[in-house]
């Protein structure tokens, strides 16, 4: 399976910036075969990188999706985001759950509405510090997935993205045996429910993934994928995630 790489840009970026990213990566794609490449640009620029990246074979996802549309202000619907060009939606990310309150219920509801209309998920679960040190991660992880996801079938491109909330910007990252633990486990989760099916899925990793610890995260069994945030936000940075895939 080849590996996937998602720029999670968060809430930064601006209309100059964009385009400065994009032509840094025009150079790099010149001389480079990209695949399963994705960057998630705050949704008011979506459609901007979109057209600045028509040809480049880098794909576009939002960073969050709602389970309805109509009459609900501010709140972005999966039509909208597949009329913008979005082919994937991540779903759950911490700072969704943390800041937003998004319950595991909440989030069941935005993956049924992305899957009915054919939007593709990247679905976030990760354990607070408490459980990491209580050595609970894989209970809690085992109820994040239970509570949002049981019953449902998963549509092609389903992806898991195992990000410690701990470990999200803040330079800490698990060592590489605990990371393929976790990895080893959700896989075995996915493969009880799902069989055979359950290989399709992809397991990313992401929590402080950058220039240095990538091609050590990313050799690790298991882990098919990095979700990055703040070092995709520079292209120098990300280029140097990317080179290891490629
Ligand atoms: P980080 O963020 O790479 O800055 O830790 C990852 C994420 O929140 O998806």
């Amino acid at each position: 399976m080849s590996l996937s790489i998602i720029g999670n840009w968060k809430s930064n970026g601006s209309i100059k910036s964009n385009e400065s990213w994009i032509l840094e990566f025009k150079n790099y794609f010149n001389d480079s075969e990209i695949s399963n490449l994705a960057i998630c640009p705050p949704f008011i620029f979506i459609d901007q990188m979109f057209n600045l990246a028509s040809g480049l074979g880098l794909k576009i996802g939002s960073q969050d999706v709602d389970s309805s549309s109509g009459a609900r202000t501010g709140a972005i619907s999966v039509e909208a985001c597949i009329d913008v060009g979005c082919c994937f939606s991540l779903i759950g990310h911490s700072e969704r759950r943390e800041l937003f309150h998004e319950s595991n219920i909440d989030l069941r509801q935005k993956v049924i509405a992305a899957q009915e209309r054919g939007l593709q998920v990247v679905f976030c679960i990760g354990e607070p510090k408490e459980q990491h040190i209580a050595a609970t991660t894989n209970e809690f992880l085992e109820e994040q997935i239970i509570n949002s996801l049981s019953d449902l079938e998963l549509t092609d491109g389903f992806t898991i993205a195992y990000e410690p909330i701990w470990a999200i910007g803040s330079g800490l990252v698990p060592n590489n045996d605990d990371i393929y633990k976790v990895h080893s486990f959700i896989s075995d989760k996915l493969k009880s429910r799902y069989g055979g099916k359950a290989k399709k899925i992809k397991i990313l990793y992401g929590g402080s993934v950058n220039k240095k610890n990538a091609s050590s995260i990313l050799s690790i069994d298991y882990v098919d994928g990095a979700l990055v945030g703040g070092a995709s936000l520079k292209f120098s940075d990300f280029r140097a995630i990317l080179d290891f895939c490629n």
